[in-house]
């Protein structure tokens, strides 16, 4: 004749339960019993229970109901126990078991007993994302800032449900880690994370909010490995118009934190970041919501991505959205979007495809790298940071690599160089392997970065790895502002360097580098100049991209012509040159002979007027801002947002060289240098305003000079 509340009581009562005669054999026994209290015993159990429920009748509904919610989570932890397979988590299931089972026996709340409590490491790694998005793309625009910051929030939130593997599992995959590091951060992890997900009753902490850099550094490669993984499964569900972000900037967007995560010298885990930085806080902060199946991830994070932008998913881009003038040449946004939808994207290109004999040198070790085959980290010795056994283990590799490669070197002198914590490497990981790597010494007050030692394994050679090594190479020093590489190579490795780049001439200054670069008896000096507007490890794609979009382009010529005239036969014959609008079909494919402005055909003719307008253009009151290249210190960010720097004295050194043979050229530049100030400049800007006026007076020069129409 129990009440419900009375069974409840003994249901709570065989856990808290000291009596003697109580023959209840559930949580009192320090061990789990092997199978559940039968029902017969249970009803035997309670009758003689119910004597010794009285301490509950004062409790609260609410105690009672919080005392109950803890009963579940003992058998839900019960259950974990007997079905976990690894030593590890079991145990630490069982721990949580007794804990909760002890807080009902007291009635207090369930309190890991641990020596420390989170926050297990300062700044959180929801802090240092933060800090990676204030250092890397605070320049950029508000909007795209935004979608930044919304790709940082869903990285973040899939670290707070991300799984962590086993200690074991981890031992096996990185037998060189610090193991018990990761053990104790695993055990935190069920504690304070995993485990409260399923156990209301224990206190629950946001992965990264109580973890630091030393977790994110131990899940940050297979995370990464898998999220794109499953990016490019759920590809096809993908709308078109977004495989880009998806498919490339999140990939990026990961890859340049991988550098931030893995570098000695990032910034952004700084404990005093943010009180260095400028501009205005940009606080992102996790979101409590697991996310959905892995099969919609990319579809929510679409969505996410998507709100907050202005422009509708499905609109192509427009001219006026491009806020840029048209520049003599461009071709139509609207051709060109029409064309952009005709042809596949090449990331998303099935990988086999990509593989012909037209392939790019790098093209293999991209697809590679994408999958997770492969990985590259810039890695040093430190001298003031604990050594981290990976990073040594690869050095010690590197230093392998480098001593079989480059016989002819002392191998003292590699391991002195590989280890000296003023050289860095970047290396080339493979099944957690080195298999190769380039050496190197920045000199950023000198603006360039000597090439040391650069190798890849002999079984590895002349897949594109080498390529793959150097474009990293460069974009990493674009990132950290050194547009100049030296090296010494020897004669072997002449023909390598060449072609990722580098010639004799030298670009650098003697003063620059001589006593500072070390010298190689035997060895030619090489240096190669580098682009910041080239993405280099995609450089190869974007070509490739731009090729077909050519391609497509001049198939719709082709098909609006109906006419097929023969080839022209005339230069078999020995004829070196013929005028343009003698050739049959010319003028139906568009072409005008220079009707508006006058062409000047006599080169020294046109040189001179070409100096004379340039002459007045750089005199002019408001040609000031525009004399010589924008300088990176005084305009943070300006090469990432223009792609196509110009400047007067550029211009004038390109007239000297005689490189404008026609007037085109020379006005394409000059508009590039108004389209690009008002790209990057506000309307308001003083900067702004002088390349509207100037480009008024340029224009009344050139018609004054007749090369276009007045
Ligand atoms: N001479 C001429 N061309 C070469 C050489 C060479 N020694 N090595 C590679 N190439 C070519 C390749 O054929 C390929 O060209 P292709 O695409 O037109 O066929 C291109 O260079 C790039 O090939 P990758 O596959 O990207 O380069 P790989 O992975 O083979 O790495 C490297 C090149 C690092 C030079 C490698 O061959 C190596 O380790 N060699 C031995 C060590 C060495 O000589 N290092 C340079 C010493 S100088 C110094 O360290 C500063």
């Amino acid at each position: 004749n129990l009440t419900l509340r009375e069974l409840q009581s003994c249901y709570i009562y065989q856990v808290a339960c000291s009596f003697n005669s109580c023959k209840c054999n559930g949580w009192k026994s320090q061990n789990p019993p092997p199978t559940p209290p039968r029902t017969d015993q249970q009803s035997n159990t309670l009758c003689e229970l119910c004597d010794h429920v009285t301490h509950l009748e004062n409790v609260s509904e609410e105690e009672m109901n919080r005392l109950l919610g803890i009963v579940l989570d003992v058998e839900y932890l019960y259950t974990c126990v007997h079905k976990e397979e690894d030593a590890d988590t079991k145990q630490v299931y069982f721990s949580l078991f007794k804990l909760l089972r002890k807080s009902i026996l007291l009635m207090g709340k369930p309190m890991l007993e641990a020596q420390d409590s989170p926050p297990f490491e300062k700044p959180s790694i929801e802090q240092g994302v933060n800090n990676f998005v204030q250092y890397k793309f605070s320049h950029l625009p508000s909007k795209e800032r935004q979608t930044i910051m919304e790709l940082a929030k869903m990285f973040l939130n899939q670290i707070n449900y991300w799984q962590l593997e086993t200690p074991s599992q981890r031992r096996q995959r990185v037998p060189n880690d610090d193991a018990a590091g990761y053990k104790a951060n695993y055990t935190r992890w069920l504690c304070y994370c995993n485990v409260p997900q399923f156990c209301d009753s224990l206190p629950r902490y946001e992965t990264t909010q109580i973890f630091g850099r030393t977790l994110l550094r131990s899940v940050f490669t297979v995370m990464r490995k898998q999220l794109l993984e499953q990016a490019r499964q759920e590809k096809d569900k993908l709308p078109p118009e977004k495989r880009t972000l998806i498919l490339t900037h999140f990939p990026k967007f990961l890859s340049m934190l991988e550098e931030e995560v893995y570098s000695h010298s990032s910034p952004i885990w700084s404990q005093d970041f943010l009180a260095g930085a400028s501009g205005g806080q940009i606080p992102i902060h996790t979101e409590c919501h697991p996310p959905p199946d892995n099969s919609e991830y990319f579809l929510l994070l679409l969505h996410i991505l998507t709100v907050g932008e202005k422009r509708k998913p499905s609109e192509p881009l427009t001219q006026e959205e491009n806020k840029r003038p048209r520049v003599v040449g461009d071709i139509p946004m609207d051709l060109i979007n029409e064309v952009m939808a005709t042809i596949a994207d090449p990331a998303a290109i099935p990988e086999t495809s990509l593989l012909s004999a037209h392939s790019a040198r790098d093209e293999a070790a991209r697809l590679e790298e994408r999958r997770g085959v492969i990985e590259f980290h810039v890695i040093g010795n430190s001298l003031n940071q604990k050594p981290n056994k990976r990073i040594l283990m690869w050095l010690v590799g590197l230093q392998n690599v480098f001593s079989h490669q480059l016989p002819r070197m002392p191998k003292e002198y590699i391991t002195r160089l590989v280890f000296d914590p003023k050289h860095k490497t970047l290396s080339l990981i493979k099944d957690g392997r080195v298999i190769g790597g380039i050496c190197f010494r920045m000199f950023p007050s000198q603006g360039f970065t000597e090439i040391v030692f650069c190798a890849v394994t002999s079984n590895e050679q002349v897949k594109g790895y080498g390529t793959h090594l150097m474009n990293h190479l460069k974009e990493y020093h674009i990132k950290h502002e050194i547009l100049n590489f030296l090296t010494y190579a020897d004669e072997y490795a002449i023909g390598y360097f060449k072609k990722q780049g580098f010639s004799k001439d030298i670009k650098v200054p003697k003063a620059k580098y001589v006593g500072y670069i070390k010298d190689y008896e035997g060895a030619t000096l090489m240096g190669c100049e580098l682009n910041p507007s080239i993405p280099y490890t995609e450089f190869s794609v974007i070509i490739k991209k731009q090729k077909e979009i050519i391609k497509k382009l001049i198939e719709r010529k082709q098909a609006q012509i109906r006419k097929v005239y023969p080839g022209l036969s005339c230069f078999k014959e020995g004829v070196r040159q013929i005028p343009i609008e003698s050739i049959p079909g010319i003028r139906e494919t568009g072409w005008k002979p220079m009707g508006k402005g006058k062409e000047l055909k006599d080169p020294d003719q046109l040189y001179s007027s070409l100096k004379t307008i340039l002459q007045h253009v750089k005199s002019h009151q408001n040609a000031w801002p525009f004399m010589e290249p924008v300088k990176k210190t005084e305009a943070p960010g300006y090469y990432q947002v223009i792609r196509f720097p110009m400047d007067l004295k550029t211009m004038s050194e390109r007239l000297k060289s005689r490189y404008y043979t026609t007037r085109k050229l020379f006005m394409a530049d000059m508009q590039r240098i108004f389209t690009n100030c008002r790209e990057y400049n506000p309307p308001e800007s003083e900067y702004y305003k002088c390349a509207n006026l100037l480009e008024k007076f340029f224009y009344t020069k050139i018609k004054e000079a007749g090369l276009i129409e007045k």
